[in-house]
């Protein structure tokens, strides 16, 4: 199986530390062919479908072992090595991780009766669920099921030219501070076209909104009526002379607004693009 190791290095915050005080960890990057198994490759997350159905199917096993209900056991237990069967199915590469004698010695404990070695068996299976979600669950879930913003676009109303997310948000962050140091510099002019192109970049952006979000009420709450009142707050500042109010209103638009649309987003982007090799 391939492997590709991904290092990073979490830099020690102060200069000052000896280099052999930093840290480093490491993120093993999930398989190739478990793409085809989360959207948009797959009509659904059908991986994850399929965990959900694991947990379940162990969780009856262990209901009916209890109740000593053969009936019902040999049915979930039947399901059950379906279900741990298809993940060496789906991904070959992890066919050699499965422990798949574990399901028939099962089987064989619950035709038996034996409802101590099927616990023992079955708390033999959890550890390879386990062994592979340490490696593996989170860096899957960030790769495959986190927002995917590297294939957004950004459609400028004005010249229909279509701008990639990061190129938008650096704009949009100089735009921001051309208004803040214009502003505090007594440069109305410039302030107020910069404002105007803000406004502008802005509803450009609400309209990318819907690449995932069908309800236009999603984009209201960070890009609406409180967002408009604080620019227009920030306007009023500018027309007035008045510093204060200016960089008060800004302020209150960047947490609003961009810092509060990253505390969503922005992480899980970063991390989806870390693990895709963007
Ligand atoms: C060879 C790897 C592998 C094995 C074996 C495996 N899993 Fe998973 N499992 C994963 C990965 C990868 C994820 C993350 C999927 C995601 O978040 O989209 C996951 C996620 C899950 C989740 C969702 C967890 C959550 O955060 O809600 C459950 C439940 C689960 N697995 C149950 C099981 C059970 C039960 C078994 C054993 C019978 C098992 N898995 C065996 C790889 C594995
Ligand atoms: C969807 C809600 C959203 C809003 C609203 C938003 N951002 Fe962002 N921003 C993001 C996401 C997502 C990323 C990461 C994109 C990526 O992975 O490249 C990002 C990245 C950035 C970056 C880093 C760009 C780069 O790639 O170097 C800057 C700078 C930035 N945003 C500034 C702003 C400013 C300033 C505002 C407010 C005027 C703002 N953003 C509003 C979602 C948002
Ligand atoms: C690449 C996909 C993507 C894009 C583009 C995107 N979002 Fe999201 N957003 C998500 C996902 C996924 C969630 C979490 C699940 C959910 O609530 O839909 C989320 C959650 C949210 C939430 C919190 C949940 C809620 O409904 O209150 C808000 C608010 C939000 N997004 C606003 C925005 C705004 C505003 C934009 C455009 C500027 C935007 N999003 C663009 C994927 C995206």
């Amino acid at each position: 199986m391939m492997r590709f190791l991904l290092a990073l290095a979490l830099v020690a915050a102060h200069s000052f530390l000896a280099a052999d005080e930093e840290k480093s960890l490491s993120l093993q990057l999930p398989p190739a062919s478990l793409e085809q198994w989360y959207r948009p490759a797959n009509e659904h997350d059908v991986w994850l479908h399929t965990m959900f159905r694991l947990r379940r199917e162990m969780q009856a096993v262990s209901e009916y072992a209890a109740l000593e209900d053969g009936v019902r056991l040999k049915k979930w237990l039947a399901r059950l090595e379906k279900d741990y069967l298809s993940i060496g199915e789906m991904v070959p590469e992890w066919k050699d991780e499965l422990e798949d004698g574990l399901l028939k010695k099962m089987q064989a404990a619950a035709a038996a009766g034996d409802a101590e070695a099927l616990g023992r068996w079955q708390r033999k299976l959890r550890k390879s669920c386990q062994s592979c979600h340490a490696e593996y669950k989170l860096t899957v879930a960030l790769r495959y099921r986190a927002p995917d913003f590297s294939s957004v676009k950004v459609e400028s109303e004005e010249t229909l030219e279509e701008e990639d997310y990061s190129r938008a948000m650096s704009r949009l962050s100089l735009l921001l501070n051309r208004v803040k140091i214009a502003g505090e510099d007594g440069r109305q002019k410039a302030a107020t076209d910069a404002l105007d192109q803000l406004e502008q970049r802005l509803a450009d952006l609400g309209e990318s909104c819907s690449a995932c979000h069908k309800q236009e009420s999603t984009r209201e709450r960070i890009l609406g009526a409180a967002a408009r009142a604080s620019l227009a707050h920030v306007r009023k500042g500018l027309e007035a002379g008045d510093q204060k109010q200016t960089g008060r209103y800004l302020g209150e638009f960047a947490v609003g607004v961009c810092a509060r649309c990253h505390a969503i987003h922005r992480l899980q982007s970063n991390m989806r693009r870390l693990l895709s090799g963007d």
